[in-house]
């Protein structure tokens, strides 16, 4: 995900859909000198052509259409909120490089290994934008695995409050997880925000017939699929989008919007006149927390 956010940061102004000026920091040293080079119109299109060649034509104009549509949805929340939990952040970084969050406590929860990784790299980038200890940045790191850990009481004691309304973001991490684990987690978040009302959890899921090895739907999806497994991460939770609805209401959420990258990607590539597509396996989720009966 870094390098797919640099190398769409390294596109100019007028073309990208959004600027991650900490991504490029999260790549290896050989890829940021690639992120670099990139900036040179020439060598940004054979990059993309050949990344695009490799990893089949899903997985990056996906990426980026998530993420300007995640962006978008923080954006329009920042206002009513009060907290922002970040699950399984990785290498996101939109509390330091979305505005207007000034007001807002966010929450970074990560599986313990990531988190560290994260936060060494963190450390030396702020301090150049941070007067003082830049890990005093306003944001609380909390080192959770979702597969064991207890969410509810980690949160907690990290400072969230129940009260308070909250939009939990969830990217990228629910393909990866044990369907166990992803129901204690919207377990644990339903049981931290039932009691503020209009709190949100915008999450990502995969269609789960991917999982079932029906590709033929998908035809950019194949080289994806066999490049997780390859690298040791096969996908093992997706959901049906005609049962989304039903598995939310389960669950206690309420399903506002479910839209595919390849929706989101007719929405922020097409008035660009980019050729990219999104997939219509890889979906973004924005959900309602209910009250407790
Ligand atoms: C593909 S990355 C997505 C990161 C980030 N949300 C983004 O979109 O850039 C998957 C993330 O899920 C986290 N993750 C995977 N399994 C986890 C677990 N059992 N507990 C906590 N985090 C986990 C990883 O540490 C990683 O940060």
């Amino acid at each position: 995900m870094a390098l797919q956010r640099a190398l769409e940061s390294a596109r100019p102004r007028s073309s990208r859909l959004f600027s991650d000026a900490f991504a490029r920091h999260f790549v290896s040293r050989r890829w940021r000198l690639v992120v670099g080079a990139s900036r040179v119109g020439a060598i940004r299109r054979a990059v993309e052509v050949l990344y695009d060649r490799v990893a089949g034509p899903g997985p990056r104009a996906s990426a980026v259409a998530r993420t300007r549509l995640i962006d978008d949805l923080v954006t329009d929340a920042r206002s009513s909120i009060g907290q922002f939990v970040i699950l399984g952040a990785g290498f996101d970084a939109r509390a330091y490089r979305l505005p207007g969050l000034e007001q807002v406590t966010v929450f970074e929860v990560d599986h313990p290994a990531t988190q560290q990784a994260k936060r060494e790299v963190l450390g030396r980038v702020l301090a150049g934008i941070v007067a003082g200890d830049p890990l005093a940045w306003p944001v609380r790191f909390v080192p959770v695995d979702l597969e064991r850990d207890d969410l509810v009481r980690a949160l907690r004691a990290a400072g969230y409050r129940d009260g308070v309304r909250s939009l939990f973001v969830w990217e990228g991490v629910t393909n990866y997880l044990p369907p166990a684990a992803v129901d204690q987690t919207l377990g644990a978040v339903r049981g931290l925000a039932a009691a503020a009302a209009g709190s949100l959890l915008v999450f990502t899921y995969v269609d789960r017939a991917v999982l079932e090895g029906e590709l033929s739907r998908f035809p950019e999806a194949r080289r994806w699929v066999e490049g997780v497994r390859r690298r040791g991460e096969p996908w093992t939770f997706g959901l049906d989008p005609a049962e989304v609805e039903q598995f939310l209401s389960h669950r206690g959420f309420e399903l506002i919007r479910d839209l595919s990258t390849a929706q989101a990607g007719e929405r922020y590539f097409r008035p660009l006149g980019r050729r990219e597509r999104g997939s219509a396996l890889y979906h973004v989720v924005t959900a309602c927390v209910l009250a407790e009966a």
